[in-house]
This record gives structure tokens, sequence and C-alpha cells, in this order.
């Protein structure tokens, strides 16, 4: 089965490329049919089979098994008359059958390497499986933790996320896109779904061209210039021209100014849904705009294959830009090699779930939790201290849920929890009692505290399991509510009474607020949704055999209320501050306005977040000193050069996220209080220290300004460096034109 799909003679293919050649030979049906893409079915049934026959199917999504689609594609190469093989896709999110910690988890290990790792572990799995290509990584920026799909995301910030979302289109697509292991990656969804309104899924988007530059577009070009093959566009109506059908995104944007090669497919059913928008009178309507956009294969819905013949005839659609479609989709499939090897050949590849595999999910899921609360050093547990240990709550012991959501492939039976792990680690070196205390996460049943007070009773020291099941995040799964849900709170707060060492691992595809959960317990760490191996991960943080080193991608709201809010905000006239700021439980009653003190809070929770962007503890300590800077100014064919030590006084070792961020004073436009600009990890063993070096070049400074033209702008600009984006420590340059304007700034 391995002959040439594409039966054309080798003397042909000399004078043209291939697939010059096939759009040469191809009636307007078949290049529409390179454009569509079919659901899976399960099977194959006989109307897929027959459009598989007439070559109207150029991709299937949601179909595995290797024996499917190995005859899928045989009819497609036998069968059909070009013998065009399929690309078939795959949301391989965050791993296949093995799977790793949610996307979100993977950006707070701030990463890259233990990132690429997951996505080629997730690549060679979903290979075997005769997948070729992911939706995914998913770049949406997102500032608010009631959209469900911020479990999907990358989290708020542009760099974290343009530094993750490539290391996993790199481990995804490899060096050599034609590797039997590896997959095209799909950077979606473009753009600006994460600006949901209200966080309320497939809602309105409002988000001006200049914030489109600055904030959300910069992952995807990142993803782009690290060559994902594929974009995927927004449900999204972005400022009322829904992305599916926005040539400003798919054509001017992604093509004109970026050069994008590959090929663009829509969401599911989202050329069709420019109907239900409001945007296009009907299919016609619709299949029109999508196109018109450079929109080159339509997901699920066929208003394509159904309307595209009549459109070309009519002449309301050029020729050209259908074969400009075809081209990239056909350069996609050659780049994966599916020509040359249209059939999947499960022997070429380790067996899926492999020891390798899970090393590689285990340390991404050890490396994503980020511990947050660790009083009076509660963290780590000592093994030979513990005589008994309570092991309470509803995600204690529940594989599926730990795998959080997008996923499709999980295998369950594969997941170690947390009380599997932990079990593992006590031997008989002490007692665990257990018990769920509610049944799920949600459950407002309590006839289960009873029993969960009682283990706590009998031991020495707590560690509870609670959060969010995986079906309450992820799309359309969005909450108002983002407290910890059910009646875990309650629970918590009646262990809480019992005044032993408690501890709370927190599974969830969000930040919640746990303004009043935190008070409940000495130590808290958060696990995302950690994925198949999230249990012996977490056993090994909770027993110190490894160190949290994992930092928030996003800011963690005390309350709901006062979403959005996010670390690199803008300043505002009248900033708020410890000094301006008065809770409104101190407010004197009969109080009269006064303009004094008004600044941006809120009465009830204040300006910042109950945790940062960038936060997150560890067992050992970091002390940041002797802060230098290779110069105080720049000129823009320069670079600067910012270093720090870093010291480990604890008895620990840990490793710590060195963070740079940097602010742009007085700009063109108003620019952000703090950017990240860069960060480093850095292993500490017991007593070390470690200099850490930054370069920031003139372009790292660069920024759409009020036209929207990428600038450099001189000035003034401050800095800081430290472990999460309250750092302090930090100081200033000048960007200057040129040498002589040295002295101004003297
Ligand atoms: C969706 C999602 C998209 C996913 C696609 C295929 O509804 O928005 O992210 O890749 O369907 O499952």
């Amino acid at each position: 089965m391995t002959r040439s799909a594409t039966k054309s003679s080798p003397v042909e293919l000399e004078t043209k490329s291939r697939v010059d050649d096939l759009i040469s030979r191809m009636t307007l049906r078949e290049k529409i049919g390179q454009m569509t893409q079919f659901a899976g079915q399960g099977g194959i049934p006989n109307n897929l089979r027959e459009s598989i026959k007439k070559g109207l199917v150029g991709s299937i999504l949601n179909q595995v098994g290797v024996d499917t689609l190995n005859e899928i594609q045989r009819i497609a190469v036998d069968e059909s008359r070009l013998g065009i093989p399929i690309i078939i896709g795959r949301d391989v999110i965050h791993g296949f059958q093995t799977m790793m910690p949610i996307p979100l988890g993977q950006a707070a290990s701030w990463n890259p390497k233990v990132v690429e790792k997951g996505a080629e572990v997730a690549a060679a799995e979903a290979a075997r499986y005769g997948v070729h290509w992911t939706f995914a990584p998913m770049v949406d920026i997102t500032r608010d933790p009631r959209w469900g799909r911020i479990a999907e995301s990358l989290g708020e910030d542009p760099f974290l996320a343009s530094r993750v979302g490539e290391a996993m289109v790199k481990g995804f697509q490899g060096k050599d896109l034609s590797q039997p292991d590896r997959i095209a990656a799909c950077a979606k969804h473009f753009a600006g779904y994460g600006y949901s309104e209200a966080g309320r899924d497939y809602a309105y988007v409002n988000i001006s061209e200049n914030e489109l530059r600055n904030i959300v577009f910069p992952p995807f070009k990142a993803c782009l210039d690290a060559g994902a093959a594929t974009f995927m566009t927004a449900f999204s109506d972005l400022n009322g021209v829904p992305a599916t059908g926005n040539e400003f995104l798919t054509k001017r944007v992604l093509r004109d100014e970026w050069k994008f090669d590959g090929f663009v497919v829509s969401d599911w059913d989202s050329v069709i849904q420019l109907i239900t928008h409001g945007f296009s009178e009907n299919e016609k309507e619709a299949a029109r705009e999508a196109v018109q956009a450079w929109v080159d294969m339509e997901m699920a819905s066929r208003t394509y294959l159904q309307n595209i013949e009549s459109l070309v005839k009519e002449e309301r659609i050029p020729m050209e830009n259908i074969d400009r479609a075809v081209r990239a989709i056909l350069s996609v499939k050659e780049k994966l090699g599916l020509f040359e090897r249209p059939y999947t050949n499960p022997e070429l590849f380790p067996v899926n779930g492999n020891e390798k595999y899970m090393d590689v999910a285990k340390e991404a899921a050890i490396q994503s939790c980020v511990l947050l609360k660790n009083d009076y050093q509660t963290l780590p547990l000592n093994r030979d201290k513990i005589k008994s240990l309570a092991v309470i709550g509803p995600l204690a012991d529940d594989g599926f849920e730990q795998m959080g959501t997008w996923t499709f492939d999980g295998v369950e039976e594969w997941c170690q929890t947390p009380l599997q792990a932990i079990r593992e680690k006590a031997g008989d070196e002490f007692e665990i009692h257990v018990a769920k205390g509610v049944d799920t996460t949600r459950s407002k049943d309590k006839h289960g505290f009873a029993e969960a007070i009682d283990a706590a009773r009998k031991a020495d020291t707590v560690v509870m399991f609670m959060g969010e099941e995986a079906i309450l995040s992820g799309e359309a799964h969005c909450r108002a509510d983002i407290d910890l849900p059910g009646v875990q709170n309650e629970l918590l707060r009646e262990i809480s009474k019992l005044g032993k060492s408690t501890i709370l691992v927190v599974m969830a595809g969000r930040p919640l607020t746990l303004d009043q959960t935190r008070h409940y317990v000495n130590s808290m760490m958060y696990a995302w949704h950690p994925g198949t191996m999230g249990g012996p991960a977490i056993a090994d943080l909770l027993f110190g055999d490894a160190t949290p080193s994992g930092k928030l991608p996003v800011s963690f709201p005390k309350m709901v209320g006062q979403i959005p809010i996010y670390y690199n905000q803008r300043n505002s006239g009248k900033p708020a501050s410890h000094d301006s700021f008065t809770h409104i439980d101190h407010i004197p009653s009969r109080a009269t306005q006064t303009s004094v003190g008004n600044t941006a809070f809120h009465m009830d929770a204040g300006f910042e977040p109950l945790y940062p962007f960038g936060f997150g503890l560890s067992y050992a300590h970091f002390e940041y000193y002797n802060l230098r800077q290779s110069k105080d100014s720049f000129t823009k064919k320069e670079t600067i050069e910012i270093q720090v030590d870093v010291h480990n006084p604890s008895r620990y070792q840990g490793a710590e996220v060195v963070q740079l961020y940097v602010r742009d004073v007085a700009g063109n436009i108003t620019r952000p209080v703090k950017e990240l600009k860069g960060f480093k990890r850095v292993n500490l063993d017991p007593g070390e220290t470690k200099n850490v070096s930054f370069k920031i070049k003139p372009r790292d400074l660069s920024f759409y300004d009020r036209n929207n033209k990428l600038i450099i702008e001189p000035g003034l600009f401050y800095f800081w460096v430290g472990g999460n984006s309250n750092a302090e420590l930090g100081g200033k340059f000048h960007l200057i034109e040129n040498l002589d304007q040295n002295q101004n700034n003297a």
C-alpha cells in the first residue's frame, strides 16, 4: 500500500510540481472537495465512501482508529480519480492517550522545553493512530476565568503565551513535518476569542485594532514564525465582522502582512454560523464571505460544497482564490509526506503510554503545579514524622477528572491518582484515612461530611483534593461564580475547625476565587487538571521528592467582580495605591463625598488580585541582589544587558523562574504598567547563588502606535526583575535616538 497517491507519471512531475500538476488536472468540484472537511461518523458509511470516491473529501476530523483511517485513505488513494490523500484532523490539545496537564497548567510551568516534549509525545501517540493534524495550540489571550476555554489557553500574557505556543508547534511538527511521528499544528482561534463578553463562550468581542496588534496577535505570529502549518478562525463576532468572514484577519494580516503560506480552516460550522451572526443572508453568501476572506477549508458545514461552483460560474468568486486555497491545502499534505506515505503503520512507533511518555507527563505535571500558600512550612510533608494522613475530597482518586477538558482519547485506566501515589509513598510507614466528603465537586449533599471529619480526626495531617470536575471548564462551560463549586468550602471549613495541619490541592480548569478558601488551610497547591500522571507528580511534591516551581500564567481575582483583572494593565489617570484605597468596611458611616483618594479600585476588593501573574512559591527561598545593567541608555542599534544574582539560602533545592518586566513610561499611546519581556528558569541547590542575565534589544520594546504602525520609540523605561509580576527590585534605562541625545538624559 505504498503506491504514489497521485497517479501522475514521473515524467509529468518533472516539469511541474506535484501540486501544480494536480491543480491543472482537478475539476472545480474536486478543488472544492479539498476545501471541505467532513466530520467523522465512526465508521465509513456509504455516503462518506461515495464522497471520497468523487474526490469531495479533503479532510476528516474526529475519526480515529488506524484500520478505519487506513481504509478511508485507501478509498481516496485507490478509488478516487486523482488519488489525493485525505488529511486527518483531531483535537490533540494536551495529549492524545497519555494526557499532559491542561494547556493553562503547562503554561504555569514557564518551561517551553517541557511543553515541547509533551507535544512531541502527543504527536507520536496521535500519529500512531492515524492522525495527521491537531487543532492546537490554542493561543487565545484571555483575562476572564469565567470563560471555560481559559483552561485550553496559555493565560493572560502575550510574551508567555508566545513562548509556550511556539514550543507546542515545535513539539507537534518537529523540524521535518514529513516524519511519521509528527503532526501539523493549528494556531487557533484567530482572533480575539478570549475576549468573549462576560466570559460567556461564543459571545461578541469588541477589541480595537491596536489591542489586537499589541496583545492578541503576538502569540499567533509566534506560532507562525515557529512554522505552524495551519490556522483556525474563531467563532467570534469581532467588532461586527465575524472572524470566519474577516478579510482583515485572514487576508490582510495573516497573508499580506505575515506572508502565511499554510492554510486556514474554519471552526466547526463557523462558516454557516455567519448567517446566525447576522452577517450573511444565506449559505451561499456565507460561503462567498468566507472564501473571500481566504478561509481555505470549511469544517463540518457544507456551504462550500453546495455553493462555490455557482459562485465561481457567476464570477462572484475568482477562480484564482480557489486555486490558491487548494494549493495551500495540497502543500501541507505534501509537507506531511501524505503523498508518499498515505497510510499509518503503528509498528513504526513505540507503544502509546510507554514509560518514557509517562515520565514526560509526570515532569510536565510536577512543573505545572503552583504553590500558592505554605504557612509554617507545612509542606513538604515529612514521612518520618507523619503517623497518619487523611486524604479527603472528591478529586483525590479520580483519574477521569484529573485529565481535564479536551480529553477525547485520554485513557482513564492509565491515570495514576494522588491517592494511589500517596499509598505507594506511604507503604506501611503511616496510616491513610480516606473519605470523599462530597460525591462530586458540584454536590450539595453534606451526608459525607461526617465520614470526612472522622477521617481527619484520626490523622495528624490532612490533605484535601478539591476543585472542579473536568466538565466545569472547556468549550461552552463557563461559570459566573468561580468559587469552589458545591459545598466544598463548607467541608473545608468544618475540617479546619479540627485545628489539624491541613493542605489543599486544587484541581481546576481555571483560576478559582479562593479568598475565603485560603483561610481554611495551612498550604494550598494549584494542580490545574494535571493529566495522566497527576497523582505521582502531586505526591512527589507533597513529600518533597520534588519542589514546586510553577508560576501563575494568569491573575487570580479575589472575587469574580474584579474581572477583568490582569497585571499588564494601563495605569489610568488615577491609579490606586495602598495609601489611596479604603476598604468598604472602613468608610465611616455618613461619610461625605470627597475627591480625595478617589482612585481605581473596588471598595470591597481593592485593586489587586489575590495572587498575581507570575506568582508561585517554592520550598526553597530565593533572594535577589546585585542587580546591574550594562548601560543607562542605549541606541536603537545596541542592546542592554541586565544581570542579577539569585541566592537560595534554604535547605531545599528549588527552581526559580526569574522574570523580567519592563515599563515604557510615556508612549505614543499609553503603555501597560509593566510587560513581561523575559524569563529564565534557574535551578539552585541549598546555599547556591547563580547569575541570571537578560539582554534587551530595541525591537523587544516595539509596539503598535496610535496609527497601528509598529514603532520603537525612544524614552525612559523602568524595569524589574523577580519571581512574580510584583517584583520590586529594578532600575531604569533610556532608549535614545542616537548617541548625542545622551547628553539630554544625563
Ligand atoms: C470546536 C472548537 C475548536 C475545535 C473544533 C474541532 O468547536 O472551537 O477549538 O478544534 O471544534 O473539534
